[in-house]
């Protein structure tokens, strides 16, 4: 073994660390990871993490179809596959996208190991150190951490209630062609955003596809949540708008369940082939049982009734997080979703989401702070709130003791503080603060 340590370079806690490559220093942990450890017990409210509620599919669905590949396929299911996935399940995920506007061929489709691991290949293709990815400010945490693994510098680009801003997307463009910098892709998640929880107009989806056509930018869309609406259908997908500038990423993970890990890929032929070869080299093929199960799954049980199950479950959960919101924090401001997980929350500008988490988990209520969702430190004063998988109660509860935590750091705050600007957005006097919480 090579002793590190007695060179220099390692430490006591890891003898290896000097052995690692550039990128690992781009995997480091959240510094909120650990307090999830402690927010996963069940007395905690977690309104931190993006599962979802997976007990409203039913498992006899799942069985049924389990059985019926073992029965009539199982050899095949056991065995490897092809690195761009099982033909007929990619057939079928034509008729996924096609809910969103879409049309493509089944030689465009490259299953993936979930839409994460998609991420992680069209990367390898294209980030090269010092490259920049430009996306949302907030962007998908997960997302984030693997383009710094890469080396990439991540240029965010605002929001506002109708999602990513073209003319902010023009000028950000200008000034990194100035600096000499090199832009490799747009990641954006157009629809129910992760974690601002808005969704781009329609307008702005052909502004800025026009744009980035103009600049020779390629588009990464990124779409797990477009099915999972609430009232009415979001816009169709960038992808409908254009075949050869966009990459577009999707997944059974949110209206199927996450535990089968199949995503998928549907990309311009050149780069659909360096996708394949990208898959092969990483995981040969991606799960031939998982895909086949839900190939037949698929086949034989009513996915769109159950999609329709989900958006139900979903669409109560977040009205009873706006409402509780509305109840308790009425001098706060929030996003309101028409679909998907999240609803982002603003507090005054003088409290830190961060700094008052381990309190919140004290009080047995957990969130992500915003600055998880940007490369660049922004989102101190925000909050993702989850609402996908506890349960309406839980949300009123989650959300009351997150109330007692906000106005404790209010309080403290404003008692050290002169008075000025923490006067000018202190709650309505009338306000009546909800009960301690006893359960
Ligand atoms: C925006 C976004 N992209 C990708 C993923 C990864 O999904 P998958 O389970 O398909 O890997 C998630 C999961 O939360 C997500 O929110």
């Amino acid at each position: 073994m090579n002793d590190n340590t007695r060179s220099g370079t390692g430490n006591n806690l890891d003898p290896w660390y000097g052995n690692y490559a550039a990128r690992a220093a781009g995997l480091a942990a959240s510094e909120v990871r650990a307090l999830f450890a402690v927010a996963s017990r069940p007395e905690v409210v977690s309104l931190a993490g993006g599962m979802p509620f997976v007990s409203g599919l039913p498992q006899d669905l799942v069985i049924d179809a389990m059985n019926r590949v073992m029965s009539n396929q199982g050899a095949a299911a056991l065995q490897y596959g092809s690195g761009q996935g099982v033909p007929a399940l990619r057939e079928q995920i034509l008729d996924v996208m096609a809910l969103e506007g879409i049309k493509a061929g089944v030689d465009d489709v490259v299953v993936t190991t979930g839409s994460q691991h998609a991420l992680e290949l069209v990367s390898k293709l294209f980030l090269d150190p010092g490259d920049v990815v430009l996306s949302e400010g907030p962007s998908y945490v997960t997302a984030v951490v693997i383009f710094k693994s890469y080396q990439a510098e991540i240029e965010h680009v605002p929001m506002d209630e109708h999602g990513l801003i073209p003319e902010a997307l023009r000028e950000h463009i200008n000034g990194l062609k100035r600096a000499g910098k090199r832009i490799k892709f747009l990641y954006t998640i157009p629809t129910f955003h992760n974690p601002a929880g808005v969704t781009l107009s329609w307008e702005r989806r052909v502004e800025i596809l026009e744009i980035c056509r103009s600049e020779g930018i390629l588009v990464l869309e990124d779409n797990p949540y477009g099915l999972l609406y609430f009232e009415e259908k979001p816009p169709a997908a960038i992808r409908s708008l254009e075949t050869d500038g966009v990459i577009y990423l999707g997944t059974f993970s949110k209206t199927l369940a996450p535990g089968f890990r199949v995503g998928w890929a549907l990309a311009p032929h050149a780069i659909r082939e360096k996708l394949i070869l990208a898959n092969e080299a990483a995981v040969l093929s991606p799960s031939s049982f998982s895909q086949m199960i839900i190939s037949q799954y698929l086949d034989t049980a009513d996915w769109k009734g159950q999609i329709d199950t989900f958006r139900g479950i979903y669409k109560e959960r977040k009205e009873t997080m706006l409402s509780a919101l509305t109840e308790y924090l009425p001098d706060l401001t929030w996003t309101n979703p028409n679909g998907g997980f999240y609803v982002w929350l603003t507090l005054p500008d003088y409290l830190d989401s961060k700094q008052m988490l381990p309190r919140a988990v004290t009080e047995l209520v957990a969130y992500t702070p915003g600055t998880a969702f940007f490369a660049d430190g922004q989102g101190r004063n925000n909050i993702r709130l989850s609402f996908c998988y506890p349960t309406p109660e839980q949300i009123k509860l989650g959300i009351r003791r997150l109330t007692s935590v906000i106005n404790a750091e209010r309080d403290l705050l404003e008692s050290f503080s002169a008075t000025g600007p923490l006067t000018a957005i202190r709650r309505d006097d009338n306000y009546t603060a909800p009960p301690p919480n006893t359960n």
